[in-house]
């Protein structure tokens, strides 16, 4: 049995659904042994899946940057979603979904028989965030980026976002902002925007951060709300000067950044654009 979740509820592996708790994998699974895999955190709202064609195209292009044979095609991936989401009943819940390149002796260059991909897929009840968040905000620290340089695969090789968001469990804040050489990445499981003068910032989409599915989406509701938008390298001295800081990510959806090291951001409390931003978020999940 497994604490803190619930052992009974439903799970999908290698095409077949089972109990939690009676699920395995091949100790010599190359997820477990290298961490050669990808996944997807799709959220649902009263069952519906949110942006779900952009979840499995980007599922799609980290298997394809590994080389892993996707196992699924597009229609099979929303029925497996769909089984879960209604195995899991009402409410509004996360979707998991992880591809690994399969069971093969333990060696580290991709076996050279063709593999069986190991196909898990999962969903929990989910909270998106209450009243008290999107009106105090998160706080975060400010920490160096030490990850890899491929942060644009969905690789569930995460060791250095664990690490990263346990110096903010540490330090009591809610999530970090990396930097490297200078300039904001993102967080440990959330992309970070910046606001200037009335200008939404975002980090351009490389291999230094994972481009969310948000992030696409962030860039319309801008546009919708007629806000500037730019994606740059943003300096440091940028971030700790900018009138509104805010992340976003599946389960946080949008949310403020009041403070930063400590210190309020600007005035402390949420700012315009984050206002006009999460309303059009709102907007967006009330019409799913
Ligand atoms: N993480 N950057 C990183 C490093 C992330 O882990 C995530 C999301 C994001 C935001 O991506 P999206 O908007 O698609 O959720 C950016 C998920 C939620 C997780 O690992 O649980």
């Amino acid at each position: 049995m497994i604490p803190d979740v619930d052992n009974d509820s439903i799970v999908y592996l290698n095409g077949q659904y089972k109990k939690l708790a009676e699920a395995t994998i091949s100790v010599l699974d190359r997820g477990f042994i290298f961490g050669d895999g990808i996944y997807e955190v799709v959220p649902a709202y009263q069952g519906k899946p949110f942006r779900m064609k952009e979840h499995l195209a980007r599922l799609e292009r980290s298997l394809a940057a590994l080389e892993i044979r996707c196992p699924l095609k597009a229609a099979d991936w929303q029925s497996l979603v769909a089984n879960l989401l209604q195995q899991h009943g009402p409410g509004d819940a996360m979707v998991y979904l992880q591809v690994t390149r399969g069971v093969a002796r333990r060696d580290h260059a991709f076996p050279v028989h063709a593999l069986e991909p190991t196909v898990f897929g999962m969903v929990s009840p989910f909270t998106p965030p209450g009243v008290a968040q999107r009106t105090q905000g998160l706080s975060v620290i400010t920490i160096p980026d030490e990850r890899w340089l491929h942060c644009e695969i969905k690789s569930v090789s995460l060791l250095g976002n664990v690490l990263a968001k346990q110096q903010a469990v540490r330090a009591g804040v809610d999530e970090v902002i990396q930097f490297r050489n200078g300039f904001m990445s993102e967080g440990a499981s959330s992309n970070i925007w910046a606001v200037r003068n009335g200008e939404l910032l975002a980090p351009p989409r490389d291999n230094l951060i994972l481009e969310g599915i948000r992030y696409g989406f962030m860039q319309e509701l801008a546009q919708a709300a007629g806000i500037p938008f730019s994606a740059r390298p943003i300096s440091r001295e940028e971030v700790d000067s900018a009138d509104e800081l805010m992340l976003t990510s599946a389960t946080k959806e949008v949310l403020p950044i009041t403070r930063c090291n400590g210190k309020p951001v600007a005035g402390g409390q949420p700012g315009p654009v984050y206002a006009a931003l999460r309303a059009g978020y709102d907007a967006a999940l009330r019409s799913l």
